[in-house]
């Protein structure tokens, strides 16, 4: 077996930060399959020109030809699956996506891994990984004063995308149990950085702030999520393959809690700084608050003792850091925002914030 891997959903947010580093870290070769569905774009890969090191491939996780013939050409000794359908807005809008890819997709990629893995030699079968990207969200909604989430809380995902998750991450851990693929799952907090979809909360509001519109906050804004900078999360990624237990999960976040409307007002300030309005006036002033998301989870926070314990990894970034980095990128990186706001997302925030009385488009 050569050193290569199979990632999925390598056009994304996580992913593309993921592939970028492995390629330019000169960790070996990525095979990279994606479907680019609206989420997915080229763009984020466009700095690896045509390396050789890098091979992208059109598809579906859920086309098991196309996995088995990818596995037996390129004998990759893991697979790391990023692909997913993301967004807990749009699975509450429409939840059928999410279970056809995240829930169905995930079980036929598990099914076309096990026919490859076993049929590996003893030695390459004892090496081989299955690394499995989830979320926190799987663990619930926290109170304010409860513990953070560690590797054995409770399942209670609230959202179809949580829920579909969690389904993912049970048929992980099933086939781990049952056929002893030597699968890892992590379980990361929210991400914020490079390539980030200008439809979650950080890019939505850099790239509304800088075009004049409302930054709509849900409900009171006083919901708690654990901001960890992408690339930390991508070097949790590798430590985690490279010297992960086999079957074991690992937590991943950044130590890092806000209250969303304290994320906004932070985001004001450094473009206040950065890119000041023309007419002198505070961007914190466009914030709007807006009616709130359907079972809106109150907190999440993750406990990431194991992983720093057992494997020696801490971010780098903290949030003043890793979020000024953020801005940085996306002031200078206008275009890539252009492209992939046009079509498609112009009608997802018309939909969705005109439900809530805000126009956007
Ligand atoms: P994203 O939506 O930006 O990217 C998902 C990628 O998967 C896209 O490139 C898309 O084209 C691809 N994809 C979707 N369906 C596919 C299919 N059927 N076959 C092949 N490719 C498909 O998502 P992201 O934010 O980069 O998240 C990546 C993974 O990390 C997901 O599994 C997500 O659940 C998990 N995660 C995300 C966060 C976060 O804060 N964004 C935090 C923790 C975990
Ligand atoms: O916790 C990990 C999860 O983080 C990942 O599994 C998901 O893939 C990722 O999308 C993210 O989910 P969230 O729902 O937490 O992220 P989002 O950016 O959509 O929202 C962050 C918070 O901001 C949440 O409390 C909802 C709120 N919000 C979001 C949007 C888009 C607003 O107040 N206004 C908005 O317009």
């Amino acid at each position: 077996m050569n050193k290569t891997i199979l990632v999925t959903g390598g056009a994304g947010f996580i992913g593309s930060n993921f592939v970028l580093a492995w390629v330019k870290q000169g960790l070996g070769n990525v095979i990279n399959l994606d479907k680019l569905t609206y989420a997915g774009n080229l763009d984020n890969l466009v700095s690896l020109g045509r390396d050789a090191r890098h091979v992208f491939v059109h598809g579906d996780i859920g086309d098991r030809h196309l996995l088995d013939k990818l596995l037996a050409e390129h004998q990759p000794y893991a697979v790391v699956n990023f692909a997913a359908e993301s967004h807990v807005d749009r699975s509450i809008h429409g939840p059928q996506d999410f279970i056809q890819t995240n829930v169905v997709g995930t079980f036929h990629l598990l099914e076309a891994v096990r026919g490859y893995w076993n049929g590996l030699d003893t030695e390459h079968k004892k090496t081989f990984r299955f690394l499995h990207v989830s979320t926190d969200e799987v663990y619930g909604s926290l109170a304010k004063d409860d513990p953070a989430f560690t590797e054995t809380t409770q399942y209670a995902p609230n959202s179809p995308y949580s829920a579909s998750k969690a389904a993912s991450d049970h048929l992980v851990r099933a086939y781990h149990h049952t056929y002893g693929l030597p699968t890892l799952t992590t379980n990361c907090s929210n991400n914020y950085g490079p390539h980030h979809f200008p439809e979650k909360l950080i890019p939505l509001v850099i790239h509304n702030a800088l075009n004049g519109k409302p930054l709509p906050i849900y409900g009171n804004g006083q919901q708690i999520r654990d901001w960890l900078y992408v690339e930390d999360h991508c070097a949790a990624i590798r430590r985690v393959l490279e010297a992960g237990k086999a079957g074991e999960v690992y937590n991943i976040g950044g130590w890092n809690e806000k209250p969303n409307i304290e994320v906004v007002r932070t985001l004001c300030r450094l473009l206040d700084r950065k890119k000041p309005r023309a007419d002198g006036h505070s961007y914190a002033e466009q914030i709007t608050f807006v009616e709130d998301r359907l079972g809106h989870d109150q907190r999440y926070a993750i406990d990431a003792t194991k992983i720093s314990r057992e494997l020696g990894w801490k971010p780098v970034e903290t949030f003043e850091t890793g979020i000024e980095k953020t801005v940085d990128w996306f002031l200078q990186n206008q275009d890539w925002v252009n492209n992939v706001t046009s079509g498609e997302y112009r009608n997802w925030v018309q939909t969705h914030y005109t439900e809530r009385g805000e126009e956007m488009a």
